[in-house]
């Protein structure tokens, strides 16, 4: 059974709902459940508002309810919970985090699922989050294009986006192994079946098999067309509004238009299968 009391209206058509009447701090229930899994595969996209601020723990047990966590290979993660990964940008930030289009940590081999994000200090103006649904960036190409991808598989990297980058937040990664993985460019939901592109601007550096100069235009060329308007959204967040986005069929990107001023937010990850 479905539970009525959600309330679930799409944000844009192309993609994103937002979703009322559903209480994050407690525990949702097996019918909440079931309707935000079926709007999440729907929607791609989440903005739950009206929400209190969750501690790190019903956060951890909210994710832990679409499937196991996953850990950031690099991030600075919440003194004490290693699933949490702190989103912070304040006057002494020289980064902000996802500031290009990315599906979260695409460079695993296993890249994330899905995150849930929920922000608690807000800049007074800007900080809004970009989605990009990259299920519709695919339908849009011709049908030999399509099948010329569907052959094609591409290398995510990260030691170029993580080395370095947390170290004015206390982590010092030089020691650790930055992930890389060859994934399919078009990759099938498991869930829904349908197909996306599965290349971002951050994390993806080469397509296997063509010389360096039509990888770098092929990959510049889907770059721009998965970042085109017509796919995308922008999403101005509340404070405490959960977000919870589908890596596996969205990119996302966040504007870091407010500085000085300061946004911070708390997300976890959640373990997804090797793309095929
Ligand atoms: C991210 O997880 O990529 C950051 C998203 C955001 O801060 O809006």
């Amino acid at each position: 059974m479905e539970d009525n009391s959600i309330k679930i209206r799409p944000f844009c058509p192309n993609l994103g709902a937002i979703v009322t009447g559903v209480d994050l701090s407690k525990q949702i229930s097996a019918s909440e459940f079931k309707s935000i899994k079926k709007a999440f595969l729907k929607y791609q996209v989440l903005f739950f508002q009206n929400q209190k601020e969750i501690s790190p723990e019903v956060q951890i047990k909210l994710g832990k309810r679409f499937g196991d966590l996953h850990s950031h290979p690099a991030a600075p993660t919440m003194e004490g919970y290693p699933e949490i990964f702190e989103i912070h940008a304040h006057k002494n930030s020289k980064i902000a985090n996802g500031e290009f289009w990315h599906s979260d940590v695409s460079c695993d081999n296993n890249p994330p699922l899905g995150t849930m994000l929920q922000l608690h200090i807000l800049p007074q103006s800007g900080g809004d989050t970009m989605f990009s649904n990259m299920n519709q960036a695919y339908e849009k190409l011709s049908d030999t294009f399509k099948d010329f991808l569907g052959n094609l598989k591409a290398v995510h990297e990260s030691e170029h986006v993580y080395k370095s980058r947390y170290s004015d937040r206390g982590v010092e990664n030089s020691d650790i192994t930055y992930p890389h993985a060859i994934h399919p460019i078009v990759r099938t939901h498991p869930e829904t079946n349908k197909k996306s592109l599965f290349v971002n601007r951050t994390f993806t550096t080469q397509i296997l098999g063509l010389s360096e100069f039509e990888s770098k235009n092929i990959l510049d060329f889907l770059f721009n067309h998965c970042e085109s308007l017509e796919f995308q959204i922008r999403y101005k967040w509340n404070r405490n509004d959960m977000v919870f986005w589908d890596n596996r069929c969205a990119m996302h990107r966040a504007i870091w238009d407010y500085w000085p001023m300061e946004r911070k937010g708390r997300r976890v990850t959640i373990k997804g299968d090797k793309p095929w």
